[in-house]
């Protein structure tokens, strides 16, 4: 497989080692640097900026030209003419379904978006005020024990129905998740409906009322699951396979996917959007912000700004702001004085010599959260909402390493503490 090869000479190792290069389809060149443990070396890489980490066929992403496709296609072809069900299909399965496999994809889903009635106890253990995702990981980890039929992960019908019971129940324990929050019954899902209708008719319909679900909202809650849906080897999925290569079942996998995202540096940032454009209030103390986001001695970062790869422009924020505009005008909310101050914010920001020469634009937390506050939900629970869309792609990851040669992950260090000593007789 290796075409081209390194040479590493190394201060005290008398020979030069030569490391196997390989090309991938698209993107960066690889060292193979496996061989070094043999000679007494690690590879350094804190963040892991400069590794990868596996081989995947998913996700490539150019954070130069804000390129991300999922199998090939553009993000932004997708989020046009696909749908987030198809993009799931596509991820898990490598190719667009034909209409016959798309129908029975979706069918196989709507069939199992209900829960196991007893799943529902475990929410009366939580504060009705417990951070929703504290309580996503509790439940999506306890799907496991409702389980046992398809805990076999060599088993490839395991995985598959594994698959289809997360992408199926991720928006019901959503839903649920926010019912609890205030106090009002749970919502069944309604198989006549698409998928976005149905998250938005379990979040927003109660028993005594069953409105009709807004096109233009379904239409903009699938556009948001559809953009989440993956994102290559990010810190919630590398944990999805951190915890897969040990055996661990999918569910608790993805659980521990959800504990990784809930980071306000990662998934959780979409939140902290919320609460920072709160914060900053006016357009006219934008200034002072910036100021504080430029300043060291300040923990205080742009949320919604910077990103690992993207330093240019995330593709996703570009059809999130369009997205954006849509709804608020569907909403006659085009004068939301929040989407002004992160206009304004995005405006002076992607103007300012600090964020220019770091490559800080608007990711794709940075509009997501101003859409989903005009859909109605609450701030509490956009994590969630990305944790849901996400799922596919942790699925797939997850579902690529363990059908592929793998070994258990396990990451050495460069030790700097105490050389031996004894205890103190
Ligand atoms: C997601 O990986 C993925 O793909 C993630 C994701 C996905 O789909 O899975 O895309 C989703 O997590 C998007 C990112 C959401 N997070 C935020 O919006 C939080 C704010 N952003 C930052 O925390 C930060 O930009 C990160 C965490 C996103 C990226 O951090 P890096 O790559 O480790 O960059 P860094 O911290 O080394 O910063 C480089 C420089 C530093 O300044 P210098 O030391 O070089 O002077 O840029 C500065 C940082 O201080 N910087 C910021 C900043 N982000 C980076 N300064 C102000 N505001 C910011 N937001």
């Amino acid at each position: 497989m290796a075409d081209k090869k390194a040479i590493l000479t190394v201060d005290g190792i008398k020979e030069s080692l030569e490391l196997p290069v390989y090309e991938g389809t698209l993107g960066p060149d690889v060292v193979d640097v496996r061989s070094l443990t043999g000679k007494g070396l690690f590879t350094y890489d804190p963040g892991f900026v400069s590794t990868a980490a596996t081989e995947s066929k998913i996700t490539y992403i150019d954070g130069d030209a804000g390129v991300l496709l999922h199998r090939g296609y553009p993000i932004e072809q997708l989020a046009e003419k696909s749908d987030y069900l198809e993009t799931c299909y596509l991820l898990l399965h490598g190719e667009l379904p034909s209409p016959a496999e798309k129908e029975t994809f979706v069918s196989t889903i709507k069939n199992h978006t209900m829960v196991h009635e007893q799943l529902s106890h475990f929410f009366n253990g939580f504060r009705r005020d417990a951070h929703p995702m504290a309580i996503m990981c509790g439940v999506v980890s306890a799907l496991s024990a409702f389980y046992h039929d398809s805990l076999d992960i060599h088993d490839d019908k395991h995985r598959v129905i594994s698959a289809h019971r997360l992408i199926a129940k991720m928006p019901t324990l959503a839903a649920m998740v926010y019912k609890y929050s205030i106090g009002q019954p749970f919502m069944y899902p309604r198989n006549d409906l698409s998928y976005s209708e149905n998250f938005l008719h379990m979040m927003f319909n109660t028993p005594c009322e069953d409105r009709e679900i807004s096109p233009i909202l379904a239409k903009a809650m699938d556009r948001i699951f559809l953009l989440h849906a993956d994102h290559e080897q990010n810190a919630s999925t590398s944990t999805v396979r951190l915890a897969g290569s040990t055996g661990a079942n999918p569910f608790a996998c993805i659980a521990a996917g959800i504990a990784a995202l809930w980071g306000p540096a990662h998934g959780g940032a979409n939140e902290a959007v919320l609460h920072m454009l709160a914060e900053i209030g006016d357009e006219s103390n934008i200034d002072k912000f910036i100021a504080r986001a430029k300043d060291k001695e300040d923990p205080f970062r742009l949320m919604g700004f910077g990103h690992r790869v993207y330093k240019n422009f995330d593709p996703r924020a570009k059809v999130m702001k369009q997205t954006c505009d849509e709804v608020l005008a569907e909403l006659g909310m085009e004068d939301d004085p929040m989407l002004k101050i992160a206009m304004k914010l995005e405006k002076i920001a992607t103007e300012d010599e600090y964020f220019i020469k770091r490559g800080l634009y608007p990711n794709v937390d940075f509009y997501s959260g101003i859409i989903l506050k005009a859909i109605g939900i609450p701030t509490e629970l956009f994590t969630v909402i990305f944790a849901t869309g996400r799922t596919p792609g942790w699925i797939a990851h997850w579902n690529e390493m363990i059908s592929s040669d793998y070994r258990i992950g396990r990451p050495r260090q460069l030790y700097t503490g105490h050389q031996r000593r004894d205890y103190p007789a």
